[in-house]
């Protein structure tokens, strides 16, 4: 098998979860690849000879980003919505039904061709691994179409059917359950590996996220839920009490909460793009981590509440706005999101690991929120294959 060794490395974040320090970096460092995966890592100075050389110059090597959340299936924007509330109006979950309005329209193709550009955009940024959900189809036909676009992209693909109670439903909420927990999942779930449900005031109430979890779960789906993004509810505790493997948003948190997500070891996947573009407060991280919560950050690329595609944005304003050091931000964005799809092979740089990378313009990995905005990522590889350089 072809090898490649990546060498003169300033930095060399493995994410070793035996290392003394968080983020296992290492200085002066090199790694080879063999095949799709990380041979061998350690000091420049004794790296083995490999068919190829990419000279590092000593900036810096991580792994690519684990964006675990994003809506990535949808067309049209609401760029009129995010304008309105930059002037005082506020965010809430019924904006969704404008992006479905315009995706039941759309041809496959024309969903096929955003979707790509969007995870071009994305592994631009340094994003590997990208998680992919449904939820602005909400029929049988438009959730399993949702899905079968975005399996083109990712295994990580998640059936949200109930995302919003759409429109033709609006008098008949517990009809629409049963659509998604019936037929519409039985359409879906064969290009899923995850269910999912907005568990919020004006979604779904707690009960009818049990029931979508539950029916998912006999449909072989894995869990893993939206929760008190908008205000406190009992999301998070029912995430923790089910052992799902991550609960998305964490914005509002009682201390009930905080302890259970403690208890259970379900990661809390915090999601600044959305306090940012809808100017609501941000989760404190600090608290949780303090708490010994472990945490992911992921960009939840979506036309409504955060349409960016930027990890690296978020990992700014995780440092700047939310209590997070440089290294447990980089750590959420990378081993943290990997936890949160139930990945050990991507997020870290051990041996044995998906050699999915990125090169930064930059000595350190301090340098992705200390030069926030600055196109910092000059190199992205998947499975040892460079994406673009
Ligand atoms: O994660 N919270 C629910 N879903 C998305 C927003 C979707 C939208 O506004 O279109 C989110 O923020
Ligand atoms: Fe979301």
């Amino acid at each position: 098998m072809a090898t490649t060794v990546i060498t003169h490395i300033g930095e060399l974040v493995t994410n070793d979860p035996h290392a003394d320090d968080l983020l296992g970096a290492l200085t002066d460092a090199a790694l080879v690849v063999e095949g799709n995966r990380v041979a061998w890592v350690g000091p420049a100075t004794d790296a083995p000879a490999a068919d190829e050389l990419v000279d590092a110059g000593g900036r810096t090597v991580l792994p690519g980003f684990v964006d675990s959340h994003s809506h990535l299936v949808f067309a049209g924007d609401r760029a009129q919505e995010f304008a309105a509330r930059m002037a005082g109006e506020s965010y809430a979950a019924g904006g969704i039904r404008t992006t479905v309005a315009a995706t039941r329209a759309a041809t496959d193709e024309q969903l096929t061709a955003h979707v790509a550009r969007l995870v071009q955009e994305m592994a631009r940024q340094g994003t590997t691994t990208v998680e992919i959900k449904s939820g602005y189809g909400l029929t049988v036909h438009d959730e399993a179409r949702s899905l079968a676009v975005a399996r083109q992209f990712t295994d990580e693909t998640t059936f949200l059917g109930a995302h919003v109670v759409p429109a033709e439903y609006a008098d008949d909420p517990a009809g629409y359950v049963e659509l998604v927990t019936g037929p519409m999942l039985e359409a879906a779930a064969p290009y899923a590996r995850w269910v999912d449900a907005f568990c919020e005031v004006g979604a779904f109430d707690v009960d009818q996220a049990r029931a979508v979890l539950a029916a998912g779960a006999a449909h072989g789906l894995k869990g893993r839920l939206h929760a008190s993004q908008l205000g406190p509810g009992p999301g998070v505790v029912l995430a923790a009490e089910l052992g799902l493997a991550a609960v998305d948003h964490c914005t509002y948190l009682t201390e009930a909460d905080v302890d259970a997500l403690r208890d259970s070891g379900t990661i809390a996947t915090l999601l600044p793009g959305v306090e940012f573009s809808t100017r609501q407060p941000y989760p404190d991280a600090r608290r949780l981590l303090d708490a010994g919560v472990t945490v992911a950050l992921a960009s939840d690329c979506n036309p409504g509440s955060s349409f960016t595609s930027s990890v690296p944005l978020c990992i700014a304003l995780a440092v700047r706005e939310m209590g997070m050091s440089p290294a447990e931000a980089v750590h959420a964005a990378t081993f943290g999101g990997a936890r949160a799809l139930l990945r050990d092979d991507v997020g870290r740089l051990t041996v044995g690991a998906r050699a999915d990378l990125l090169l930064l313009d930059a000595p350190s990995h301090v340098h992705l929120a200390y030069r926030p905005g600055v196109p910092l990522v000059a190199g992205v590889w998947t499975g040892g294959r460079p994406v673009w350089s």
